[in-house]
């Protein structure tokens, strides 16, 4: 699990003197931008700490002489961690969110977007929207295998294309000698005061760098904020969606006969550990079902359904029959 300690740490003044105290012009600069953009920005300065992220939300420079500013320290699983952590308690708030969102997009005859949302999000919400009478929902994430997309929602008369709500960067730098991890660019773009939500998915391109997917509306402020990755130099360049360039993941697929779609039996057959071992693992939390680490042994699954255990990756379930014995033949696909 995850543990995070928070601390309040009342700045004596304005952020810009923070930042000249922290001997960081960058911070500086970027403190000073921030100021300009709406606020669906927030500051998060990632602070010369891999594992610490600072987020410092920024009031009105002129309300009172002294900002509040919160340290947000993640004593494990650096930003990732920390996202995920705090969006699972969340994530049946949001679903409603959007749930009440299509209603009023739909009775008002408005198209209205959600930021990006998280695949256990996502996948719960566009099950739920599907099902709403005078409601069509779109989701889009850049590329159709998106893991984080938007939904669009509103009228079936009023949403009748694909908005344009995606924009797509490249990221170039040297990085043969110093390769740079998905958490590396994660970290680096909030480290800008992009908000979580306001990112989708980030593809990794090898040597050349990355290619990431976001809200049109923050491509020049990245643009113009983001020059370091790690330790190396970048430049961001707009690229059309159309050259994103991801590949499929790979995987392989097969079938096995099992006596029950219990989550013990069929994870255990597709990762090939012990059904013992994987009960042991689910009591741990160490196993997730379409994202959400699950409690019981007998907890069932269905096509669809997403496995995956701590250390092993994931699966997925696919075409379920049942055999003339009363068994299922259960088709598995497990990423590589
Ligand atoms: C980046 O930092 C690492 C050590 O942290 C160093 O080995 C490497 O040479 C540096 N790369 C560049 C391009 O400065
Ligand atoms: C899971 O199964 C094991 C052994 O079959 C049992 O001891 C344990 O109580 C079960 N745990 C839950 C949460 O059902
Ligand atoms: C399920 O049945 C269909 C039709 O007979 C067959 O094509 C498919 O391979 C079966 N799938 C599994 C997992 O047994």
């Amino acid at each position: 699990m995850l543990t995070t300690s928070v601390i309040f740490l009342p700045c004596l003044t304005k952020i810009p003197w923070l930042a000249t105290s922290l001997g960081a012009p960058w911070l500086l600069r970027r403190a000073t931008q921030a100021f300009a953009l709406s606020h669906s920005l927030h500051i998060n300065a990632k602070l010369s700490f891999r594992r610490t992220l600072c987020s410092l939300p920024i009031g009105i420079p002129s309300s009172s002489g002294s900002e509040v500013c919160q340290m947000v320290q993640a004593l494990k699983g650096g930003v990732d961690g920390l996202v995920q952590g705090v969006e699972e308690k969340s994530s049946i708030k949001e679903v409603k969110h959007i749930l009440e969102m299509a209603r009023r997009a739909s009775s008002r005859r408005e198209v209205l977007h959600t930021n990006f949302l998280t695949p256990p999000v996502l996948k719960e919400s566009m099950q739920v929207l599907e099902k709403l009478a005078d409601v069509k929902a779109i989701a889009q994430g850049g590329y159709p295998e998106a893991e984080r997309c938007r939904i669009s929602v509103g009228h079936p008369e009023e949403l009748t294309s694909d908005p344009d709500i995606i924009a797509a960067l490249s990221i170039t730098g040297n990085f043969g000698f110093q390769p740079c991890s998905h958490g590396d660019f994660l970290g680096a773009i909030l480290g800008t005061g992009i908000a979580r939500e306001k990112l989708g998915d980030i593809i990794l391109q090898g040597e050349q760098g990355a290619q990431i997917v976001i809200v049109p509306e923050l491509v020049d402020f990245l643009m113009s904020s983001l020059d370091k990755v790690g330790n190396v130099s970048v430049s961001c360049t707009r690229i059309p969606l159309i050259s994103l360039d991801y590949e499929p993941p790979r995987t392989r697929s097969f079938k096995t006969i099992e006596a029950s779609l219990r989550v013990d039996a069929v994870a255990s057959a597709g990762f090939k550990i012990s059904r013992s071992k994987l009960v042991d693992l689910i009591s741990k939390g160490d196993v997730r079902v379409n994202w959400t680490p699950i409690a019981k042994n007998g907890t069932t699954l269905k096509t669809g359904d997403i496995v995956s255990v701590s250390g092993k990756g994931r699966l997925k379930v696919g075409e379920v029959n049942s055999t003339k014995k009363g068994k299922f033949a259960v088709e598995l696909i497990r990423y590589l």
